[in-house]
């Protein structure tokens, strides 16, 4: 087999065949097939696709590329959730204790942010001592013993995903649907669980902007679950703006935590309810959604879904006081309100434009090996359907950076105002399974 040939087929548009993906996958890990050549297949694919065969094909070629993780350990129907990636996404910090409240194991693995989205272990870290370079055993071991563990992906998990994650986030071939479902799914497979629930991000800080692609992309994926014996779930969630009104790592703990004791925002509350919901169902703790998310709400009111959280933070190394009082989570030297720069309804706010911004505030990084500040970040103070007068503040700047102008410019040109007020967001747009 030759890639050349391999590279001519896709940009006719024919479908590979399993053996020749796995040559692919194989060759690109091992290094016999360069960059330029595999960059020329990653756009071929973004252009001509891939049906769900080959897509499955990839997939398991990904998987096969690293270990699997064994859960079979760990006691109870084990519910993973993916997020596609978002700006202001802090629900898995909402939904690990939430579900593990609920009595249902949560093993979750997690990534560090890139760009303009956010990585969960990132906000973790952000609490003094929080570990997130669990060993397996550890790992396990808490699940059982407390019912939820939060780990990094390790480097032995799909690093066939990794390398090709990385090309393409430099040859603009992210937003492919079969490469993030392929992408997404193979982590999910390999780290164990039996059931899964996808969060599929549709609007301005998503991968995918309308609501047909994000469809797109939730079908694909919950096929490829079904097809590799996984109940798979896919719940369309809205961003269009950011989720809640934090978007850093600090400050993101501490609106979990503000949640998770019963002071969550609108559109927050309505996709870490939903999700949990589905969790809890598919984990066999509730018989509906009705009822998971009465009971769900209930365990938040009571203080045991944030007592959880507490105990999260306790076993995996942190100072769980963190929690009573964020005021002790790192800050930042500088916080500086950005204006709006006309009056009116706020009618659109361009979450990637806002994530962008948080990064070039320090709470993110370009490249996956820098670090990050974990004081930086946005608070996002007005959101979509707010009326707000000329110069009054629409978003407070957190940084460590004396420079923080270029980050205030983009934030106020990321809002868009009216005179006429706009139709109330829908925050979970669909469910797919
Ligand atoms: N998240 C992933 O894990 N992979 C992708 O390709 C896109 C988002």
């Amino acid at each position: 087999m030759r890639m050349v040939d391999l590279i001519q087929k896709k940009k006719l548009g024919l479908a590979l065949s399993r053996a020749e993906i796995d040559f692919i996958v194989k060759g690109y890990t091992c290094g016999q097939i360069p960059d330029y050549q595999m960059s020329a297949l990653l756009m071929a694919i973004y252009f001509q696709g891939m049906n769900q065969e080959e897509t499955a094909a990839l997939t398991l070629a990904l998987v096969n590329s690293g270990e699997r993780i064994d859960l079979s350990g760990i006691e109870g129907i084990k519910v993973d959730k993916h997020s596609t990636g978002g700006v202001g996404d802090k629900v898995s910090l909402i939904i690990i204790p939430l579900v593990a409240s609920a009595g249902i194991p949560v093993a979750k693995m997690s990534g560090k942010g890139l760009g303009h989205t956010g990585g969960t272990i990132d906000k973790l870290e952000a609490i003094e001592g929080f570990r997130t370079n669990l060993s397996r055993a550890e790992f396990i071991h808490n699940v059982n013993t407390y019912k939820m563990a939060v780990a990094g992906q390790s480097a032995d998990l799909t690093p066939a995903d990794k390398m090709i994650y990385a090309l393409r986030d430099v040859t603009a071939t992210v937003d492919s649907v079969p490469l993030i479902a392929a992408s997404v799914m193979s982590k999910k497979i390999a780290s164990g669980a039996d059931a899964i629930v996808l969060d599929v991000k549709a609007g301005s800080g998503a991968f995918m902007k309308s609501l047909d692609r994000a469809r797109e992309l939730a079908r694909v994926m919950v096929e490829l679950g079904k097809s590799l014996n996984k109940k798979t779930v896919a719940v369309i969630t809205d961003m269009s703006q950011p989720l809640g009104h934090e978007v850093g790592n600090a400050s993101e703990v501490r609106e979990a935590a503000e949640f998770l004791q019963g002071r969550g925002a609108r559109d927050l509350t309505a996709v870490a309810l939903t999700l949990a919901a589905h969790m809890t169902v598919l984990g066999g703790a509730y018989n509906d959604l009705p009822t998971a998310s009465r009971e769900l709400t209930r365990l938040i009111d009571s203080g045991s879904a944030f007592q959880y959280f507490k105990k999260l933070v306790k076993i995996q190394g942190g100072d769980p006081e963190v929690l009573d009082n964020p005021g002790r989570l790192p800050r930042a030297k500088y916080h500086v309100a950005v204006e709006a720069p006309a009056g009116g309804y706020v009618t659109a706010i361009n979450a990637e434009a806002v994530g962008m911004a948080s990064m070039l505030l320090g709470a993110g990084r370009k490249r996956i090996d820098e670090p990050v500040d974990y004081s930086a970040g946005v608070t996002v103070v007005k959101k979509i359907g707010d009326r707000v007068k000329e110069g009054e503040t629409i978003c407070i700047m957190h940084t460590n950076l004396a420079e923080h102008q270029e980050a205030g410019a983009a934030l106020q040109n990321a809002y868009t105002f009216s005179d006429i007020e706009p139709a109330p967001l829908t925050y979970v747009h669909e469910v797919i399974q």
